[in-house]
């Protein structure tokens, strides 16, 4: 598979999974803009059987080049980001991992526990990053208790591998040209923003300034019955250029911390 055919086919779960995405897709296609992808982001476990250099592999060889690294130390997660080396229309790919060893027994116990399941010719496959939940239907109860630890484990722990969220470049819109009237005119249509940290996460003075909507909510299925728990969100991003003006292509750690959230309802509500 190249790299846009991957995408595709992640683009093809993310929407059939979050029919959200595919509507402010449409919302915006609708006004004539071209929808292109900023970025989108992974998330997996630091196992290395599954860590971010074996989620990278299909990227890698599909002439994408590493370029980042980043430490979210409040959410306990390290990630890197890829860009094709000479496609710029091609998005950064962003990867992070959860670092296990932070967190308490029973998680570590839980990841190791479902990354036993995984079929090690899976393991092995550029199929893995798009393949899903590879493990026993998970417990409601398992992921209440992780969730409680960290959101993002759980959220693995449900839908396994899969894009965690696409992201809207506004550098690539036309007629919205700043991320407020990104914002407003999601708002207009109904979509709600995820305000952890502001709307807008970041200045134009850090080059990059980032929004989400929060999450569909989705029914899932679990051991113990049908529940309904946060999915994927989608992402939309400006960047500016620096001093010598290139445009800046990295992240910032002290959004994403913030912009992590678009999944965690509960704590919100709470
Ligand atoms: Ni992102």
């Amino acid at each position: 598979m190249n790299a846009k055919e991957i995408f595709n086919k992640l683009w093809k779960d993310y929407t059939e999974q979050n029919p959200s995405a595919k509507k402010v897709y449409d919302l915006f296609s609708n006004e004539g803009e071209d929808v292109q992808n900023d970025h989108i982001a992974f998330r997996t476990f630091d196992d290395k059987r599954v860590n971010i250099d074996v989620l990278a592999k299909p990227f890698l060889k599909a002439g994408y080049e590493e370029k980042g690294e980043y430490h979210f130390e409040q959410k306990h997660l390290y990630a890197k980001h890829f860009e094709h080396k000479d496609d710029t229309s091609m998005p950064r790919v962003f990867i992070s991992e959860l670092i296990t060893e932070d967190f308490s027994k029973f998680l570590q116990e839980k990841v190791a526990e479902i990354i036993n399941q995984i079929p090690s010719n899976l393991l092995e496959s550029d199929e893995l990053i798009h393949s899903g939940r590879q493990w026993d239907r998970p417990s409601y109860e398992n992921y209440q208790k992780l969730r409680e630890e960290s959101e993002y484990a759980a959220w693995l722990y449900v839908y396994g591998f899969r894009a965690n969220h696409f992201t809207v470049s506004i550098n690539a819109l036309k007629k919205f040209d700043s991320i407020y009237k990104v914002n407003q005119f999601l708002k207009d249509n109904g979509f709600l923003m995820n305000d952890s940290g502001g709307e807008v996460k970041g200045k134009p003075e850090d080059l990059l300034e980032q929004s989400s909507i929060k999450s569909e909510i989705i029914k899932v299925d679990f051991q113990e019955g049908t529940y309904e728990i946060p999915a994927c969100y989608y992402e939309f991003a400006k960047r500016y250029p620096d001093e010598r003006g290139n445009l800046y292509s990295g992240f910032i750690a002290k959004s994403a911390d913030k912009i992590f959230e678009s999944t965690d309802y509960y704590k919100k509500k709470a």
